[in-house]
């Protein structure tokens, strides 16, 4: 059998904001969620990813800064295309943004932005943006329209909402979603992440699709968090995706084997 070509490098960013919600529930500074991101630097974390929301629910303005000076990973500012928050993005300088639509009853995230419905009003947005040095990428539904639609607005990176994915009973079409409009998204030139309701258990799959090059992850984190370290959730949660991104590699070789 052939030897299995290693997989493209498949990168973790923690998202840190349920730290900022702990903290804000008592107000004051504890924990502090650049304490959070050290430690995930630390444990294997390649990146830090925190959601600045309008209505600054968890992370707040004097986060951001800190998290840029202190922690020295690339911060991914997920963030509303709103004029105010394209202003702070400008100002900051943020080696990344990913834009995320925004209600404030919403307890969070829940479904991706419709590129295809917003082309104009995005497109400033992602211009401004990209002008400013920062890489832009759009939480999108695993839907090909959106694909195009990001392709339409410039947008040089697509995050793929795996919600549903995660909340399946039965995950394989949701799967087959995923791994198609990643393939289309690589298709357009639109390099590819992945994100939401990810977990030591359900990663695998996701972390096998070839396209997909960063996974972003929190919630599970920061709940695993209390019961065995942060430091710990994080790297077992990197050992799981390097398992899911072999294991991906080897069915690919298999399947071309068998096509030959
Ligand atoms: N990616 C994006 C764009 C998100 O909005 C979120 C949730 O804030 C995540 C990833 C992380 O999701 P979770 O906290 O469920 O791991």
């Amino acid at each position: 059998m052939d030897k299995a070509p290693p997989a493209a490098p498949l990168r973790l960013g923690v998202n840190i904001d349920h730290v900022a919600t702990l903290r804000n529930a008592r107000g004051g500074r504890h924990p502090d969620p650049v304490r959070a991101a050290l430690m995930a630097k630390l444990a294997g974390a390649d990146g830090i990813t925190a959601h600045l929301r309008e209505d600054r629910r968890h992370i707040r303005d004097a986060d951001m800064p800190r998290l840029m000076a202190e922690v020295g990973l690339p911060l991914n500012m997920e963030m509303a295309a709103t004029a105010e928050m394209v202003a702070i993005a400008r100002r900051l300088g943020p080696h990344a943004v990913c834009l995320v639509p925004e209600r404030r009853e919403e307890v969070t995230t829940e479904g991706g932005l419709d590129v295809a419905g917003s082309v104009d009003a995005l497109h400033g947005a992602v211009g401004s943006l990209l002008d400013a040095g920062i890489r832009v990428s759009l939480f999108i539904d695993p839907d090909p329209a959106q694909i195009d639609a990001a392709a339409a607005v410039g947008a040089p990176v697509v995050e793929l909402h795996t919600g549903a994915y995660a909340e399946a009973s039965d995950a394989s079409a949701e799967l087959a979603r995923l791994a198609a409009a990643a393939a289309r998204a690589e298709e357009r030139g639109i390099e590819c992440h992945a994100g939401h309701g990810l977990t030591e258990a359900n990663v695998g799959p996701v972390a096998a699709i070839p396209q997909v090059r960063e996974l972003n992850i929190g919630h599970f984190l920061v709940g695993e968090a209390v019961f065995i370290g942060l430091d710990e959730a994080v790297r077992r949660m990197r050992a799981a995706m390097a398992r899911g991104r072999q294991a991906g590699t080897i069915a690919k070789t298999i399947a071309g084997g068998q096509r030959r």
